[in-house]
């Protein structure tokens, strides 16, 4: 088997290098180990790329990783527009953020159509193709269009909504549709795939039976593959960081106050507003708490050109701003707030350092944070993992403290209780995680995804002969976009 695997971002990142994505860092390494080709942006793009796709192709473990510069024109429309100001905020059930226009739309078509024809290039006849996250919905019908017949296997890594939210996203229909072209279509919860299945069968008046949906493509299967991570190999990072200097200084800093920490990227699906205001109540309901303990928030700056994410920052910034100042004194800040990226190997560190973590998105399609900061605990004295119902980790680390994160006051008090919990009971529920996280690893996750992804395409059409020649480049449709409805 060649397994091409393609993500919007990809990493190219060491350990000691700050990574934003969730995804990127999480695929790095199992990547790099199955001798897979990776492709996606190279973060630049380029006028002619339409033309001729520009690929930057450099070692990657046992396999390679290819950079395409993204065409220009299309860039902003593709991700600024449709993939983080349409699909991200409805996946996210923020219908009220969605805003794209019909150009915005044509041009992610144009993107995931310019990355089907860049595909081509790394097609052999035993080829399996693996297309990761939004920015994809329609490349599995895009490269059907080219004539490939190999396994093509698709996952999201955000959460999917219900039916009524899913359809304020414009030409739902027509992505939806384009979505059956995929052999294997993964989720992350089964509450995500049942969302999916209902639009399926209501919408698309499609039949559906044991997760097999029969449409114009034939058949797809969708079932659900929770993403993990590496614990053990996170939790010696994390012994070994807590020496780096970065966190001693932090250790050095708290002067035997306890801690909690948030890592995010700066998002409204994050729920960072209210947890602010969670600490804000809780320091104002249980004054005893100020200066015993503190939070370390972490808010990584991310796609900023965007109207929603540069009103957030702001906001946030007033919000953190105002608590510190009437909570803090001269010698105590309660929030200590970063607007920066930090490595994996640090934030292993900090994650060891802190008493409390607080992860509390309004949804989240796993939220590796959760995974990460459990397996970066001492197991002699671990801390306290205070965790959203609505992040996919809900539903396996269940022994976390789960918060609604709507309800400030519930996860004013439950932060608390956090940073009280007895010893006892801190070990009896980090076990249970940790033996969770054991059970599904990041390594798990991948084969199971590619071994499904190879079955799958049994009883799909057979016959797999690649073209000799890749199709004409461009231009594949009119510039008005009349292929499109
Ligand atoms: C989430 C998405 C990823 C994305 C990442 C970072 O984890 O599921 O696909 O790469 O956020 O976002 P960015 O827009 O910076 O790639």
């Amino acid at each position: 088997m060649n397994l091409v695997v393609v993500s919007n971002r990809v990493a190219r990142g060491k350990a000691n290098e700050p990574m934003t994505g969730g995804l990127a860092a999480a695929l790095l390494p199992v990547v790099e180990k199955s001798g897979a080709i990776w492709v996606g942006s190279s973060g630049r793009v380029r006028d002619g790329a339409l033309r001729e796709p520009f690929a930057e192709i450099e070692a990657l473990g046992a396999g390679a990783l290819a950079m395409l510069d993204l065409p220009a024109a299309h860039y902003g429309g593709y991700y600024e527009g449709f993939a983080n100001s349409a699909l991200w905020p409805a996946l996210h059930s923020r219908t009220d953020l969605i805003s794209a226009s019909q150009e915005d739309y044509l041009s992610y078509r144009e993107v995931n159509a310019f990355m089907a024809r860049a595909l081509l290039r790394f097609r052999k006849p035993e080829t399996v193709f693996w297309i990761q996250d939004y920015h994809f919905l329609a490349l599995g019908a895009e490269l059907r269009d080219l004539g490939v017949t190999q396994p093509i296997g698709f996952f999201l890594h955000t959460p999917w909504p219900a039916r009524a939210v899913i359809e304020g996203v414009p030409h739902h229909r027509e992505l939806i549709e384009a979505m059956l072209a995929y052999d294997l279509i993964g989720f992350q919860t089964q509450d995500d795939c049942e969302s999916f299945l209902s639009y399926v069968q209501s919408n698309l008046g499609l039949d559906v039976h044991d997760g097999i949906v029969t449409s114009r493509y034939g058949t797809s299967r969708i079932a659900v593959f929770p993403i993990g991570i590496d614990p053990d190999n996170f939790a010696q990072q994390a012994a070994k960081a807590v020496s780096h200097p970065d966190v001693s200084r932090l250790r050095r800093s708290l002067n035997g106050e306890k801690l909690a920490i948030g890592v995010d990227r700066l998002d409204y699906s994050k729920g960072l507003i209210n947890r602010i205001n969670a600490f804000d109540r809780m320091w104002t309901l249980r004054p005893a708490l100020e200066r015993t303990a503190s939070l370390l928030q972490i808010a990584t700056p991310s796609r900023g050109a965007i109207e929603a994410y540069g009103n957030l920052q702001s906001e946030l910034a007033k919000l953190v701003s105002d608590v510190n100042g009437r909570h803090g004194e001269v010698d105590w800040t309660p929030i200590r707030y970063l607007n920066k990226g930090f490595s994996q190997t640090v934030l292993a560190g900090l994650y060891r350092t802190a008493q409390v973590g607080v992860v509390t998105p309004l949804h989240d399609g796993m939220n590796l944070v959760a995974k990460e900061y459990v397996a970066a605990q001492n197991p002699a004295d671990p801390g306290v993992l205070v965790l959203s119902k609505f992040a996919g980790a809900a539903k396996e680390l269940d022994t976390a403290l789960l918060v609604n994160p709507h309800d400030i006051d519930g996860m004013a008090r439950t932060i608390a209780t956090a940073l009280s919990m007895p010893l006892t009971e801190r070990r009896m529920r980090w076990e249970a995680m940790m033996a969770k996280l054991r059970a599904r690893t990041i390594q798990h996750w991948f084969s199971d995804f590619v071994d499904a992804l190879q079955e799958t395409r049994i009883g799909r059409r057979a016959a797999e002969q690649p073209t000799a020649e890749p199709p004409e480049l461009w231009p594949r449709r009119s510039a008005n976009g009349a292929r499109y409805h």
